[in-house]
């Protein structure tokens, strides 16, 4: 038999095996079959075929929006080597979409001119360098960066197996969401109460996860069945059980250039719990929820366990870091820097609305469960008539006027929130601006975590982007003045464990509250500090070993145990 004989008689029976298969869930089977055959014959044809395929029909929306960017279906309908996987998929699958005149026109960037080949390549000045960026490959026809696809619920499409897979659980069009090179999923409501099924996604008792949607912009959803009360508990017992200088719970200072002094708009008390079991677990769970696969460390900051007695309170802010623009870190995240991406808020308390500590959305119309909420003015009025803890026109007594007017989620047990603080394409989203009501009894005390994770390498990594001197000058010139005290220039420090003393087997490196990395023999770290920056390195029970101080003066400075 000739080779080009064999290719017909596989493609034919490749062809009748799909008409057979694909209506049914034997998708999976029948690919690994296929791959069997295709292994056993070298010169078979390698490119899906879609003469030989019931159609496969996609809708395609760019990440994070509700609506589709074309009007017809796209019938899959170029060459797409059936063995591609991951980026060499996402490469392909690109391909065949530019090949669609709708899909080209109607989904290019949103902002801007240009085509669906300039959405997914954001091009230089705009494309986050995440951790695979070399792995990423071309579109064939154009040179040009390849988007990443994934399902509406957040999973990855990896393959055509894959694709099929998707596509045969209904019989509507595919709904496929485009991520752009370097950018991260987002998940797309139309409105309030839509939900987003997780069931894909393990839970410690086996319940369904799922999305609900409490406000489409911000984005704002509940996770339900997110985590269980035994890892709220958890959470609870190492923050009281904590006597770490570093972290156990204190007054809340200002965040990532903490000083000495207590935050005046953050009343609460909080601690970090870096590497316990519940902390650790719940972290890489964020991550699957938000389809970021693998868990990466260095894109998440400690999980933060904050505690609120009666009166205190967080001022409605930001979590995107609005940072000095002389720091040598690059926090525009609508370019290539980094920065806060999506916050997860965990609660451990049972609160009835009377007793306060809601977490509000200061832009987010009040939810389904408020039949009619109060006016801002009316509420403010109500506050001060029934509760004296705060004095009239304090930024608190404000605060409980806003929390009764506007989307505010009360906590309770195990019950979680997920918001985003970009845009799908890097920009901040200042609507997602929130604040923790103050706690109104003193027969409670709200205990909540918060994660934030970021949309890149987190500040201070040596993959993170840095800020370019001459971009600072040019760009923020009017900002500075703002500012009260910018960090001088900062100084790069490496860490080394040259594996001399076995006290530091099993260490860790930290700085400040945040887990670093591993510091064993061997490990080097090597990172943009400021002088003053307190690093510590701790042994395997969490006691510190080191505590290090950078110091001032031009130049490099190392730190070997
Ligand atoms: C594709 O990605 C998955 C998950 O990250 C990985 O397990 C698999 O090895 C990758 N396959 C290829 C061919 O790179
Ligand atoms: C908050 O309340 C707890 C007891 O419920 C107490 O141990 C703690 O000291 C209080 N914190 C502050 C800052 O008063």
């Amino acid at each position: 038999m000739t080779g080009i004989s064999n290719k017909i008689l596989l493609a034919s029976v490749l062809g009748l095996l799909v008409a057979l298969l694909v209506p049914h869930s034997h998708v999976e089977n029948y690919m690994e079959m296929a791959s069997r055959l295709l292994n056993l014959a070298p010169s078979s044809p390698s490119n899906y075929d879609p003469s030989s395929y019931e159609p496969i029909r996609l809708h395609v929306h760019m990440n994070g929006e509700y609506g589709r960017c074309h009007k017809s279906p796209y019938v899959l309908s170029t060459p797409l080597p059936i063995s591609s996987r991951n980026y060499s998929f996402d490469s392909h699958l690109t391909d065949s979409l530019l090949s669609f005149p709708e899909i080209d026109s109607g989904c290019g960037p949103v902002v801007g001119e240009g085509t669906f080949k300039d959405f997914c390549d954001m091009g230089p000045e705009k494309t986050v360098i995440l951790e695979d960026h070399d792995s990423l490959v071309p579109v064939p026809s154009t040179r040009t960066l390849p988007c990443s696809y994934y399902t509406r619920e957040g999973r990855r499409i990896t393959s055509l197996s894959n694709l099929i897979e998707f596509a045969s659980l209904s019989s509507a069009p595919l709904d496929v969401y485009a991520v752009a090179a370097g950018r991260l999923f987002q998940f797309a409501p139309g409105k309030v109460g839509e939900t987003f099924d997780l069931s894909h996604l393990p839970h410690p008792q086996g319940k369904k996860m799922y999305l609900e949607t409490m406000s489409v912009s911000p984005k704002v959803f509940e996770i339900k069945n997110f985590f269980v009360e035994e890892e709220a508990d958890d959470l609870i017992e190492r923050a009281i059980g904590s006597s770490s200088k570093t972290h156990g719970l204190k007054r809340s200072t200002t965040g990532v250039d903490s000083e000495q002094d207590t935050n005046p708009i953050r009343t609460s008390e909080n601690a970090f719990d870096t590497s316990g079991k519940s902390a650790m677990s719940l972290k890489k769970r964020c991550f699957k929820i938000l389809g970021i696969n693998p868990y990466k460390e260095d894109m998440a900051d400690g999980l933060q366990v904050l505690r609120y007695n009666v009166s205190t309170a967080y001022k409605s802010h930001l979590d995107y870091l609005d940072m000095t623009p002389t720091s040598e870190h690059d926090f525009d995240s609508s370019r290539v820097g980094t920065n806060r991406f999506a916050t997860i808020l965990l609660y451990m308390s049972d609160f009835e609305p009377a007793d306060g500590g809601e977490t509000v959305f200061s832009y987010g119309e009040p939810y389904k469960s408020v039949k009619t909420p109060p006016t801002y003015l009316e509420a403010l009025e109500e506050a001060r008539a029934h509760s004296s803890l705060f004095k009239p026109n304090s930024w608190e007594e404000k605060m409980v006027a806003e929390c009764r007017s506007q989307l505010s989620v009360s906590p309770k047990r195990a019950r979680s929130v997920l918001f985003y603080s970009q845009h799908p394409d890097g920009r901040v989203d200042k609507r997602s601006k929130h604040g923790g009501c103050p706690v109104l009894t003193d027969e409670k005390v709200k205990w909540a975590a918060n994660l934030w994770v970021w949309n890149g390498p987190r500040m201070g990594y040596s993959s993170a982007p840095l800020k370019h001197a001459d971009k600072v000058k040019k760009g923020h010139k009017s900002e500075k003045k703002d500012r009260a005290q910018p960090p001088k220039g900062s100084i790069k420090v490496v860490f080394e464990n040259k594996g001399k003393d076995p006290k530091f087997n099993g260490a860790s490196l930290y700085y400040q509250e945040t887990l670093w990395g591993d510091f064993g023999p061997g490990e080097s770290h090597s990172v943009n500090s400021f002088q003053g920056h307190v690093w510590y390195v701790k042994g395997d029970n969490g006691e510190v070993l080191l505590t290090l101080v950078v110091g001032g003066g031009e130049g490099n400075q190392r730190f070997e145990v």
